[in-house]
């Protein structure tokens, strides 16, 4: 498939819901209820202006940067996304494979369909693992392990599902029926795989139904459940942290937070990053944009830990106005899930190229040649933002 033609992440989107069938399509593009939250965290990117210095002579621009003592090519790194496989045959691989070729990391999803393993090895770049710690501590532990021996260089620890949201187009879309094993209970909602035979086509070659690889519960790896009943095993309290770090060993970032004294905490447990997230809109609808709160978590982490944020990035320019805020990197989830369903690995590479060209241009633009360069006095933000951030 020629990708040039996608010429920003909508374009992605849309010829995903071309091949995707529509509950594949409304897992990745759908968030909790109403979708506030969700709508927000792209939105309020718009509250965010720049003010750029003209007439610089700057070198060409370099968005190079170092997350956790890691060389990236990019302020930008893939989020975990779950269930990937279901978007495209062996998609956690494609995904990753992807990453790398591009100087950027991949994050891996608990609730994945490809072994841990190969995906690290699918990837020339650096690799995270994010947990869920469904199956229990035992099976979560082992998991772990393995994450190591794989070489992925730290563990992400999300905090944000005490229950999991009400995916409401999920639910409409059959989710839970359709892995209910029962033909009848299966039936109403089957039509739509049908009305995408070229996904039904890979799907089938690919080995049909995923199964969770990496949740190996005592009678093998967990089967594939809607993520509405995974999530509901997956709560994470701060207790649990402790023998996390304890099993693990190595660095620890927790993903999820909403406010600053949240922040703190995760740096108090022993967290060297924190990520402020809302979980892309699928968790508790009716919360902050992430770039909106991102002002009180900087200031309450005061340099004690790395900041990033995921949430609403579609365009280089929102990874920027995060970097100008005060975040070493931002996540993209959506923004290459797009790609994905539309293209496999050339889709999300062209997701990734996407945003690094708007990325240099917009630094050219700005008046900066590298990432360090960008600061508070390059953006304005409404000061309600800006309250909470003198708050100790
Ligand atoms: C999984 O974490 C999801 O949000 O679907």
């Amino acid at each position: 498939m020629n990708t040039s033609r996608f010429v920003n992440i909508s374009d992605l989107r849309l010829a995903a819901k071309r091949r995707l069938p529509r509950s594949v399509f409304d897992y990745i593009d759908g968030g909790a209820d109403g979708e506030i939250t969700l709508r927000e965290n792209v939105r309020a990117f718009e509250d965010v202006v720049f003010r750029p210095r003209c007439a610089v002579e700057t070198a060409p621009a370099d968005p190079a940067t170092i997350v956790l003592g890691t060389p990236i090519s990019m302020p930008i790194v893939l989020a975990p996304v779950g269930s990937s496989r279901m978007f495209w045959p062996r998609g956690e691989e494609a995904a990753a494979r992807a990453a790398g070729a591009a100087g950027t990391l991949y994050c891996l999803s608990t609730l994945s369909g490809c072994r841990l393993e190969d995906v690290r090895k699918a990837t020339t770049g650096p690799a995270w693992f994010q947990l869920y710690i469904c199956g229990g501590r035992d099976v979560a532990t082992a998991g772990i392990q393995r994450a190591k021996q794989a070489g992925y260089s730290a563990l992400v620890v999300t905090i944000d599902t005490a229950v999991a949201g009400l995916r409401e187009r999920d639910a409409r879309n059959g989710a839970k029926e359709l892995v209910s094993g029962n033909l009848g209970t299966m039936l109403p909602f089957l039509p739509q795989f049908f009305a995408r035979p070229r996904w039904l086509l890979d799907y089938l070659r690919d080995g049909g139904l995923m199964k969770f690889p990496n949740v190996v519960l005592p009678d093998g790896p967990m089967p594939y459940t809607d993520v509405t009943a995974a999530l509901a095993a997956a709560a994470v309290t701060w207790h649990d942290l402790r023998w996390i770090r304890d099993a693990w060993d190595g660095p620890i970032i927790v993903k999820g937070v909403h406010r600053g004294d949240d922040a703190r905490r995760a740096v108090d447990e022993g967290a060297l990053a924190v990520v402020v997230s809302n979980h892309g809109g699928r968790q508790l609808d009716g919360v902050a944009a992430t770039i909106r709160v991102l002002p009180e978590v900087v200031a309450a982490v005061g340099g004690r830990a790395e900041i990033m944020l995921d949430g609403g990035v579609r365009r280089g320019a929102d990874a920027l106005k995060a970097v100008c805020l005060g975040a070493r990197a931002v996540m993209i989830g959506r923004a290459y899930a797009y790609g994905l369903g539309a293209a496999g690995t050339p889709g999300v590479t062209r997701a990734i190229e996407i945003l690094r060209e708007d990325v240099v241009r917009t630094m050219k633009l700005l008046g900066v040649s590298s990432v360090n360069e960008l600061d508070r006095s390059l953006v304005e933000v409404p000061t309600a933002w800006t309250a909470r951030a003198s708050i100790p």
